[in-house]
């Protein structure tokens, strides 16, 4: 099939090479021609482990077409999906302008055929709808097209992992035919097919990030009344996950949820629900606890670290992802910066987009080492591997003071204090 991917974000990107590799021509659209020369060089602009292997792969075989133009390849595409981003306004709605303003593109150049136009991007209930209003009015006459939701659900870090072998593919649409075009798209793909209407597609992309989100906070409530009880999160919650009905996944204390899609996703389905009258307590807690998480973690530091020059493992939302937005880390450490401490970060990934958040009101390491180095503590907020058995007697022989404050629960506390250190961690019994 020939296809257009409109946005080359987490996304765009992934589904694009994906869709390519499968031996699909893919255009993809984007606004900065400076991004594209990038991306047609074979560099993917953000950082996705095996992301960079295949855009070459899919580049050189020729599948791969990046453009600035719709006329270019919105006239010869069968599919064309939107995947550009649904930032949160500042009251908590989706802002839509971007997705609004390709619907204006794709309906001014349809080709004389039928097209299937379908929505990756996460939007609130009655969008695709509203995309549908959009094209019609523009489009030509000779040309055709349905629309349907198919929202995305990888996860960055494993995205080409998710989008080859996902759980699930949801297909929403009123048209069979589009239902079909696109059930073949997705054919060589695993994960089970989930065909519904348009609206509840839209909802299950939100329902399922809040649920997500939910037994985060849980597990962060849990850990408040375990650190004032004298229990430890981590033996309460291995009892609880063991229960089938429940599980272990999700279920993890730490310094709340972060990334580009939970918080947003959460505001925009409380956003939802109260303009339809539904009373939304259950989700603004979870929203509640998340801040709390972050608050009682920057708390902790600053009534415990012995001194206000700190050294930080992890800007990064989680690991194998540059990505930092809305990231615990940041806003934790934006408290810090006000309470007059300093701060030298280290990620493997992450520093480029976080200097483009903090600029130089923090410093940038160059190794977990040199981020520590004569520092008062360390504080960790991102679990990648190359922490989890690092040295940590060096760790110790560099640092000022040795405290440690671990956002992510990511050693013993009984071992650490047996090392020698003041460790701090999220809702454990610490010796
Ligand atoms: N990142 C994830 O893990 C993830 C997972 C599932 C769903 N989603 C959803 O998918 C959507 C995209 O997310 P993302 O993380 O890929 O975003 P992103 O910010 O990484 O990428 C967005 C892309 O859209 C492009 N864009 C924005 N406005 C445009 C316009 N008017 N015309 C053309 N291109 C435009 C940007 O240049 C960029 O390439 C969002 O709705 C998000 O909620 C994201």
């Amino acid at each position: 099939m020939t296809i257009t991917l409109v946005g080359h974000g987490y996304v765009g990107l992934v589904s694009a090479c994906v869709f390519a590799d499968l031996g699909n021509t893919v255009y993809v659209i984007g606004r900065n021609q400076e991004k594209l020369d990038r991306l047609k060089s074979g560099d993917p602009i953000i950082y996705e482990p095996g992301l960079e292997e295949l855009l070459k792969k899919n580049l050189s075989a020729k599948r791969l077409i990046f453009t600035t133009s719709y006329k270019e390849a919105i006239p010869s595409s069968e599919v064309v999906m939107i995947g550009v981003g649904t930032p949160p306004t500042e009251t908590g709605e989706a802002d839509l302008t971007s997705v609004l303003a390709v619907a204006t593109e794709i309906g001014k150049n349809l080709g004389p055929h039928y097209t299937v136009v379908s929505c990756k991007s996460t939007v609130p209930v009655g969008t695709n709808r509203k995309i549908e209003e959009v094209i019609s009015k523009l489009k030509s006459p000779q040309a055709s097209f349905e629309v349907a939701s198919c929202p995305e659900f990888l996860r960055e870090g494993t995205a080409l992992n998710d989008t080859f072998q996902p759980d699930r593919i949801v297909i929403g649409s009123d048209s069979q035919k589009a239902i079909n075009v696109l059930l073949k798209l997705h054919e060589p793909l695993e994960g089970e097919r989930v065909v519904v209407g348009l609206e509840s597609a839209e909802i299950i992309k939100y329902a399922s990030n809040s649920i997500l989100s939910t037994k985060i906070s849980f597990a962060n409530l849990i850990s408040f009344i375990c650190e004032k009880t004298g229990a430890d999160v981590e033996e309460v919650l291995q009892g609880v996950g063991l229960d089938k009905r429940i599980g272990r996944l999700f279920l993890y204390p730490g310094t709340g949820y972060g990334g580009s899609c939970f918080p947003k996703d959460v505001l925009a389905l409380i956003n939802t629900g109260s303009s339809f009258d539904v009373d939304m307590t259950l989700l603004k807690s979870v929203d509640t606890i998340n801040k709390q998480a972050q608050a009682l973690f920057a708390e902790k530091i600053i009534t415990n670290a012995p001194g206000k020059n700190i050294g930080v493992w992890g800007l990064a939302f989680k690991p194998n992802t540059d990505d930092v937005r809305f990231a615990p880390a940041l806003h934790v450490i934006k408290t810090l910066l006000d309470n007059g401490f300093s701060v030298t970060a280290y990620d493997p990934e992450g520093m480029d987009n976080t200097r483009a958040i903090l600029g130089d009101a923090i410093s940038y390491a160059q190794s977990p080492f040199d981020a520590v180095d004569s520092k008062d503590a360390l504080v960790i907020f991102t679990d990648w591997n190359e922490f989890k058995q690092i040295d940590l007697a060096k760790v110790k022989s560099l640092l000022k003071q040795p405290y440690i404050f671990d956002g992510r629960n990511m050693y013993e506390p009984a071992k650490m204090a047996e090392a020698g250190f003041h460790y701090f961690s999220i809702g454990r019994k610490h010796t």
